[in-house]
């Protein structure tokens, strides 16, 4: 299969860049937003020559940001997503498309599943809810994966800001009242990889996270302990530590499904600690 990596220099992008060599049957091509803007047909059309699949990791991610940059927002996670998914479906290839735990309000107290009903809070939420429909109205042959909390050793994200924090020997407040599940980039790569080796007929929607879940402190405790920090991280509550962008409370994915498909899930605190592994050498 030859398969197009859009949005080929953010985390996810480049954990599919890291685990390629794994699949040598597959030939990819990544392209960075620089040579690839999903926001243009005329650019999509040209990619998408001669390819099999198009894994869009392209998207506006500045969670706060987008709370006042909705158009920018909208631009890439909706017009983008759907872009994309109307040239895959006119060349009637695959495409996998990724979305965010975000669309739910975090209401919940048990794991959300793919039929629960979405309700996004914040305007990043909305725009992937969007690019989420958008593309399963376009009639391409999709899979549409939500995940959350994603970090690698690429780019930035919360892991490394907590290791940044430890190696300073700074001791940060971290919030402990919204629950979720830590996911590492790789497995999210590898799962992506696993559903583009099965027949894609029709548009499925799955949830992939790490196993277990946790809260912002937990993981920043588990980010110290692992990077030999004795440092004590200070719980605090989401109203001490406002954010422009609300936050769903609790956003843990069920992944009963993705897992029947055959996707291995691991425990975050394993995938976690072989993140550090490759950050700390
Ligand atoms: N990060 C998380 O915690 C998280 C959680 C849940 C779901 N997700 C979803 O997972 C997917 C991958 O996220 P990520 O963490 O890899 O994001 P990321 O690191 O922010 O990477 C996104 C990439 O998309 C590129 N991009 C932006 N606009 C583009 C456009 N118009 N055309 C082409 N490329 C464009 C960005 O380039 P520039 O930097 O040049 O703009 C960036 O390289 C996204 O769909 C995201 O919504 C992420």
């Amino acid at each position: 299969m030859k398969i197009l990596v859009t949005g080929a220099d953010g985390q996810l992008g480049m954990s599919l860049r890291k685990v390629a060599c794994s699949y040598p049957h597959h030939t990819f091509v990544f392209v960075g937003h620089r040579d690839c803007d999903i926001t243009s047909r005329e650019c999509m059309e040209r990619w998408i020559e001669g390819v099999d699949a198009v894994v869009n990791c392209a998207a506006y991610t500045a969670v706060d940001r987008a709370e006042t940059e909705h158009e920018a927002a909208r631009r890439v996670n909706v017009v983008g997503a759907a872009v994309v998914a109307e040239v895959v479906a006119r060349s009637n290839i695959v495409l996998v498309h990724v979305s965010t735990d975000y669309v739910f309000d975090g209401c919940g107290s048990r794991p959300y599943n793919e039929s629960d009903a979405v309700s996004p809070q914040n305007i990043y939420g909305i725009t992937k809810a969007e690019g989420e429909m958008a593309v399963m109205a376009s009639g391409a042959r999709a899979v549409v994966i939500r995940t959350a909390w994603l970090y690698s050793e690429f780019g930035h994200n919360f892991v490394k800001s907590m290791l940044r924090f430890a190696h300073e020997g700074k001791a940060p407040n971290v919030v402990n009242d919204q629950h979720g599940t830590p996911t590492y980039a790789t497995g999210l790569a590898c799962a992506i990889m696993t559903l583009l080796e099965h027949d894609v007929d029709g548009c499925e929607l799955y949830h992939y996270t790490d196993g277990g879940e946790a809260t912002w402190y937990e993981l920043a405790v588990e980010v110290f302990r692992l990077a030999g920090s004795t440092l004590c991280v200070t719980p605090v509550g989401s109203a001490d530590y406002p954010t422009v962008a609300r936050r769903p409370q609790y956003s843990v994915l069920d992944k009963s499904k993705i897992m029947s498909a055959g996707v291995e899930v691991r425990p975050w605190r394993e995938t976690l600690r072989e993140c550090m592994n490759i950050l700390l050498n």
